[in-house]
């Protein structure tokens, strides 16, 4: 921060000299995807408490669920030599930027607040590349979630699925009362988002792992996932014709208004419920998607921090990074968020019943060992490889009819790219 100094003087009192301050507060760019309505609520949280510290937000935020478009832009701007202070990258790819040598290395604050004392081990490890913090957490979403609205399963006398075998007969009475059994956005990683979810719910967390984690080819040939493909296929039935290219906040809302029953969706859309001032328990249920109660698919997000040849910047690194870790982001941030804190000691007595609802299942999960990264929202394999699935996901949902045959085969291809 420059002050400029003036002189003023006024006769007898001699010159006084008074500083102002300039309009040079550091610059701390974050490029996010965090656009929609309870989104961007959150980022707000982070934006302003940079500026109580006297920095100044530079936001770069790139539209777009899931993050693709984000990640375009990201690599553009850093091979141009000119990447931002922070950016919202997350899981292996955290890897990925290390290996390319640009990212800055938060030990000096996460050594001072101890974080690893503060986070779960698995998640700190991801955070790490060699050894140092090149990231800081930011939240722990669920992706395994459906949302549900209660007074169209009534007005439709259906009961929520607790299984995708009961889908069908629960999707047929909500589509003869005249309401959209399953709010839907048609892009690729809304396509892949489901697919997870159905994958987990009739395979298991086991077979789950072995599939979209470990990616053995037995699995994915399996007559499980011939299944799962199935289940996923006959879902083509009970979304909209309006689908194609919706935003997920738009299918949200459908359900919001009640034009729509459900969406399988991570629990950033309960940023929309809350956004719109919706109670859990009364306007809307949160439950685990069909079949997956006993797991959970987590979601991290994160940001890096890149290199920087201005000290004042490398400053305004580390005061973001100790200010995401905060007690009191922790908490601001994720109850408009959607998502729980990361940290493991706070105090959820202020988070709604879906929320301590993630906490408690994510810790049986974690004793349960089904606590499984989201494929689709790039927890669990490298980027190149998640995105070649996802392309196969995607064709299959949109083209009705297509064989399972070949898309086994062509799934298992896929992820045998790197
Ligand atoms: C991110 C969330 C975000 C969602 C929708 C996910 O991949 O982890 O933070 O809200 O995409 O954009």
């Amino acid at each position: 921060m420059k002050f400029k100094m003036r002189a003023l003087c006024a006769g007898a009192l001699g010159c006084l000299l008074f500083g102002s301050v300039a309009a040079h507060a550091t610059n701390i760019e974050v490029l996010h995807w965090w656009t929609s309505g309870g989104e961007a609520k959150a980022a707000a949280q982070l934006k302003s408490i940079m500026e109580s510290k006297g920095y100044t937000w530079k936001d770069f935020a790139v539209a777009g669920g899931g993050g693709e478009n984000a990640m375009t832009v990201l690599k553009t701007r850093v091979v141009s030599g000119d990447p931002p202070a922070a950016a919202q990258i997350k899981g292996p790819s955290i890897q990925e930027w290390g290996a390319e040598g640009v990212l800055a290395d938060l030990s000096p604050v996460a050594n001072v607040e101890k974080w690893d004392r503060m986070l779960p081990e698995v998640v700190a490890d991801v955070m790490k590349y060699d050894g140092h913090y090149v990231a800081v957490p930011v939240n722990v979403h669920r992706v395994n979630w459906m949302w549900i609205n209660p007074a169209v399963f009534k007005a439709a006398g259906a009961d929520v699925p607790r299984t995708w075998d009961e889908f069908p007969e629960a999707a047929k009475k909500i589509r003869a009362a005249g309401y959209i059994p399953l709010a839907h956005g048609g892009q690729p990683w809304q396509d892949f988002t489901v697919f997870e979810s159905v994958v987990l719910g009739v395979g298991g967390a086991d077979f789950y792992r072995q599939a979209m984690v470990k990616l053995d080819q037995k699995a994915l040939h399996s007559d499980t996932m011939r299944h799962a493909f199935e289940v996923f296929g006959s879902l083509r039935a009970d979304i909209d014709p309006d689908a194609p290219n919706r935003d997920w906040n738009q299918a949200t809302a459908m359900v919001i208004n009640g034009k729509a029953a459900m969406q399988l969706m991570g629990d950033w859309a309960k940023g929309e419920f809350t956004q719109a001032g919706k109670m859990p328990g009364k306007d809307y249920e949160c439950v685990a998607a069909p079949g997956s109660q006993n797991a959970f698919t987590f979601n991290i997000d994160s940001l890096v921090m890149f290199q920087q040849n201005d000290a004042n910047v490398t400053k305004g690194q580390h005061a973001l990074a100790s200010a995401v870790l905060s007690p009191a982001f922790q908490k601001v941030f994720n109850l408009a968020k959607g998502s729980i804190p990361v940290r493991t000691d706070m105090d959820l007595s202020d988070f709604d019943a879906c929320a301590r609802k993630s906490a408690r299942d994510f810790q049986a999960a974690a004793k349960a060992g089904t606590l499984v990264p989201s494929i689709a929202h790039q927890m669990a394999v490298p980027a190149a490889t998640a995105g070649a699935m996802q392309d196969v996901v995607t064709q299959f949902f949109n083209a009705p009819g297509a064989s399972v045959d070949n898309v086994l085969d062509r799934l298992a291809q896929a992820a045998r790219i790197q």
